[in-house]
């Protein structure tokens, strides 16, 4: 690398979330989130994606009946909730000056309809914080990760109620005015656009109460509005709350490819990466894009969206964009011929010129500079990315060692590429690694596909002594966020 281009404040980090990383399910008056319904799922068919996500009735009404954590690992996470000044002090060693963690609704508003929150919530949270600056490392807090009150999804149908809306904006209010000193950059809702792949993580909307098919996606729909207008009411409160704070929102950025120059098959690539861009379209730009509006009217969906509605959203958008990146996918207008490939994410025609992880995600570091340089284009907001990385197995050698040359070879090609992206005019905030030390996976809620920079002694059952222990990749990392990116080799 000839010039350094990372700006000098560029923020260095990891992410994770409270339901794949706290655990104490039901410690100190924790209600029950969506997350701890998640069972233990393998690696299922690359066809079937969405059946990692699924969740029905009686999966919930099974998950009421039990205090099990073998198999809701979603419940025992890697035990955060206490070890969490042991895990900050190793991500201070490796230089962190930012770390993404979200709050579990649950832990202050255990139903998500109560009138006060739980002081022992608030309580961990501040200490959480406190101990995070005591570190210089910024918190950056998603205020909604996967862990919606499972009440919410039971009493009133999930974010398809607007009621969720008034519960949501009363838990951001105390969450603004509790933290505010300690946290400065807030999200929303985690990869909102995910409601699509899986309702009932995202939104807690369990399809099959849904008539049919259709009636259940206008329910998704209703649900991502209501979302919206929620997060276009927490805007509102952090500007009269924390007024220098800053409100991102949170894309799942997939780069769709036209699998050859047919004209048919680059429209077909051009819609995909529209629609994958509208919800960004709206926190950003404030208006729902016409495509969306039109699909909306062609299906004779009737979602209620208020003029009231529709002025917040206008006037309270984001500050910044960030984004979650782990792979591209090929489109074709012949994709049912095609041999196919899967991630958690989406699944769509395998790329020849691409490498996949065990899990089948097609990796692809050009592909992050290719959707960089289309949100930067398209929105001219900072960008910030706030997932990425790649699942793997990981083996502890004799002498305790774990060479994951692997991790940093795939870090490394994406880290170079985002630098090209800011080389190429991309105003880049900062850069959070998904899963900086191994946590439970968010699809299959397993703890043997690992993303971390730090080991976690915990098998796919529980077992293990949850000891931590730094693998190669971590001080590869530390290196590189001393040279503020200068050094990737
Ligand atoms: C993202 C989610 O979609 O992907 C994370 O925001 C998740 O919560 C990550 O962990 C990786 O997916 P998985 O299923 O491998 O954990």
């Amino acid at each position: 690398m000839t010039k350094n281009y990372f700006p000098d404040d560029f923020l260095w980090g990891g992410a994770i979330a409270a339901n794949q990383a706290e655990g104490a399910w039901n410690e100190d008056g924790k209600g029950m989130s969506v997350a701890d319904v998640a069972t233990f799922k393998p690696k299922v068919a690359v066809e079937n994606y969405k059946a990692q996500w699924h969740v029905g009735l009686e999966d919930i009404k099974a998950a009421k009946l039990t205090d099990d954590t073998v198999y809701y690992p979603k419940r025992r996470g890697i035990d955060f909730y206490h070890r969490y000044k042991e895990d900050l002090a190793l991500f201070a060693e490796m230089g962190f000056n930012v770390l993404r963690v979200s709050i579990a609704w649950t832990r202050l508003f255990p139903n998500g309809n109560e009138d006060t929150p739980n002081p022992k919530g608030l309580a961990y949270y501040k200490a959480l914080f406190t101990e995070m600056k005591r570190l210089n490392i910024e918190p950056l807090v998603t205020l909604s990760h996967y862990e919606m009150p499972l009440y919410l999804v039971e009493a009133y149908d999930g974010w398809a109620s607007r009621d969720v809306i008034d519960m949501f904006v009363k838990y951001c209010k105390v969450v603004f005015e509790e933290y505010k000193g300690l946290v400065n950059y807030w999200l929303t809702f985690n990869e909102i656009d995910s409601v699509f792949r899986h309702p009932f993580t995202t939104a807690g909307v369990v399809e099959e109460k849904y008539a049919d098919k259709k009636q259940a996606e206008e329910a998704i729909y209703q649900a991502l509005h209501h979302q919206f207008v929620a997060a276009a009411l927490a805007k509102k409160h952090l500007n009269l709350i924390i007024p220098d704070a800053k409100m991102g929102c949170m894309l799942t950025k997939v780069v769709h490819y036209p699998e050859t120059c047919n004209p048919e098959d680059i429209l077909l690539a051009q819609q995909e990466n529209r629609n994958n861009m509208f919800a960004s379209d709206v926190q950003v730009l404030g208006e729902y894009p016409t495509h969306v509006l039109n699909y909306l009217d062609d299906q004779g969906f009737n979602i209620t969206m208020t003029d009231q509605d529709l002025s917040l959203i206008k006037n309270y958008t984001v500050d910044y964009l960030s984004l979650s990146y782990y792979m591209s996918i090929v489109t074709s207008i012949h994709a049912d011929q095609r041999e196919k490939v899967s991630g958690n994410l989406t699944s769509g025609v395998k790329n020849p010129h691409l490498a996949t992880s065990e899990w089948g995600w097609q990796i692809d570091p050009i592909g992050l500079r290719v959707g960089l340089i289309d949100l930067y284009d398209r929105y001219h907001v900072p960008l910030f990315i706030v997932e990425n990385g790649m699942g793997a197995k990981d083996e502890v050698e004799q002498d305790g060692s774990i060479n994951d040359d692997y991790r940093i070879d795939y870090f490394q090609s994406h880290l170079e590429q985002m630098h090209l992206a800011i080389k190429d005019g991309v105003d880049l905030m900062g850069y959070t690694s998904w899963g900086c030390i191994d946590i439970v996976s968010a699809s299959t809620s397993q703890m043997t596909k690992r993303y971390g920079f730090i080991y976690v002694d915990a098998d796919d059952y529980g077992e293990g002594s949850y000891q931590r222990k730094k693998k190669k990749s971590f001080y590869w990392y530390k290196k590189v966020i001393e040279t503020n990116g200068a050094d990737l080799s």
